[in-house]
């Protein structure tokens, strides 16, 4: 068996995993889900199952993957009291594993789109006409050749492996990242129009607030943009050093993964009322704001084109941060199954990588071909039923199946007398249930409602 990898710092760590907590979601799903539910009122909403309900499920992850230094399957199994939870472990595991491949085979599609929306700016400075409209042309030749090609990109980085991978590929790209974001930010903030955009983002309508929907979408977007419920935190967090306060890690963590989402906000927000202000339709044909792919791939580019010759530059920043984003996301989604593959199979790192990768690819192909069929249905799936309720499950092993003192002893590795925290007071308690609780009763709503 090869040698388990380790982050090689705490910095190292955070570029990791906020680079996999930090992606589509946060610039894509977090404003557009701000600005259709009610502005403030769903910022509000979601800082609060944020911190109130993701980070717990967060934690819960970090702890059981450091503690087992392992995948989620042999992890949980490890943690099993008998032959019933050792069983519960394995499936809550391999949905895990099923569940990230299938949300990394409709993030490699997106993820294809921006790289192309990327390139598309070059080639129109360079006039290279054609080449720009095949780019811009929603088309099944180019979404299949640029996710095979995004795909071709993740599997490359998790190759090399943790430390030279996905480590040396956070640290590189997550702070340029910021760099873009906020440069984005200072140039829109001076358009016209993005007062309104700023005033939709940050002025809330409570009457919104109170609509069933805002919840369910809120909570769903949390888990989803903290990586929650498949093994990815898990994973990261078993290559994390023993020396390490996991608490710390896992607020800074949150911290950062919101902070991010909220700075997204305000771009894409005043981004999209610049574009109204320049003629741009926002709307769709049910009078609600433009979201998901119409908003990226249509309204964007569409204020890109008013702006001349610096929206060309523009719109690159804006398709590299995107792509950035979604690279050091969908690395993290790779490699679950692989260290799945490598730790329970035996197989080498570069072996599971081209496998896997491949597996992935062909999946993902297969929904570019039967997009219209195939791809709400695997968002759905994946990220609104699979990551809250399998997240439950991993609450639930922290707090009811592995013995209180485990979980006590594995904190105290970096930070000693962690036992007499208020933390540590309050911590098992709201494990055990409320936390479960509550993200139950919202995963009721989601069935019923
Ligand atoms: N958190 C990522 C985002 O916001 C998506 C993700 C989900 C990454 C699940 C890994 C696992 O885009």
């Amino acid at each position: 068996m090869t040698a388990r990898g380790e982050f090689s710092s705490r910095f190292g760590f955070l570029m990791a995993a906020s680079g996999s907590a930090i992606g589509l979601g946060n610039v894509w799903g977090f404003p557009t889900n701000a600005a259709s539910n009610g502005g403030a009122a769903f910022v509000l909403v979601y800082l609060l199952l944020a911190f109130g309900l993701a980070h717990p499920a967060l934690m819960a992850e970090l702890i059981i993957g450091r503690h087992a230094r392992s995948n989620a399957v042999r992890a949980l199994q490890g943690l099993a009291t008998g032959p019933g939870t050792r069983r519960l472990g394995t499936v809550v595991g391999l949905a895990g594993i099923v569940t990230v491949s299938l949300i990394l085979s409709f993030y490699a599609i997106i993820g294809g789109w921006m790289l192309a929306w990327a390139l598309n700016a070059p080639a129109s400075l360079l006039g290279l006409t054609s080449v720009s409209s095949w780019l811009r042309a929603d088309s099944v030749t180019r979404n299949a050749l640029f996710d095979v090609f995004f795909m071709g990109l993740t599997i490359v980085i998790v190759l090399a492996g943790v430390r030279q991978g996905i480590e040396k590929w956070g640290r590189r790209l997550m702070p340029s990242l910021l760099g873009i974001l906020l440069m984005l930010i200072v140039y829109v903030l001076t358009l016209e129009g993005a007062r309104e955009g700023l005033a939709a983002y940050l002025v809330p309508d409570f009457s919104k607030a109170l609509e069933p929907g805002l919840i369910v979408a809120a909570l769903g977007q949390a888990f989803f943009s903290l990586s929650l419920g498949v093994g990815t935190m898990l994973i990261y967090g078993s290559y994390l050093s023993p020396r390490e306060n996991l608490s710390t890690v896992g607020w800074m963590l949150a911290g950062l993964d919101t902070s991010f989402a909220f700075l997204a906000g305000l771009l894409v927000l005043p981004a999209m009322y610049v574009a109204l202000a320049n003629g741009v339709e926002i709307y769709d044909a049910s009078g609600a704001l433009a979201a998901g792919p119409g908003l990226i791939v249509s309204v964007l580019p569409a204020l890109f084109d008013t702006m001349g010759l610096a929206g060309q530059f523009v719109a690159f920043a804006f398709f590299v941060l995107m792509s950035i984003a979604a690279l050091t996301s969908s690395i993290s989604m790779l490699e679950v199954p692989v260290a799945y593959v490598v730790e329970s199979f035996g197989m080498t790192r570069r072996r599971a990588t081209a496998l896997i990768g491949g597996l992935v690819s062909l999946v993902s192909l297969t929904i570019v071909f039967n997009f219209g069929l195939l791809f709400d249905l695997v968002v759905t799936l994946a990220t609104e039923y699979s990551q809250p309720l399998l997240s439950l499950f991993f609450v639930i092993f922290v707090a009811w199946i592995w013995h209180r003192n485990g979980v006590l002893e594995e904190l105290q590795k970096g930070h000693a007398g962690v036992e007499n925290t208020l933390f540590w007071r309050i911590w098992p308690v709201y494990m055990r249930f409320i936390c479960p609780l509550a993200i139950l009763a919202v995963y009721v709503q989601l069935i019923f409602l």
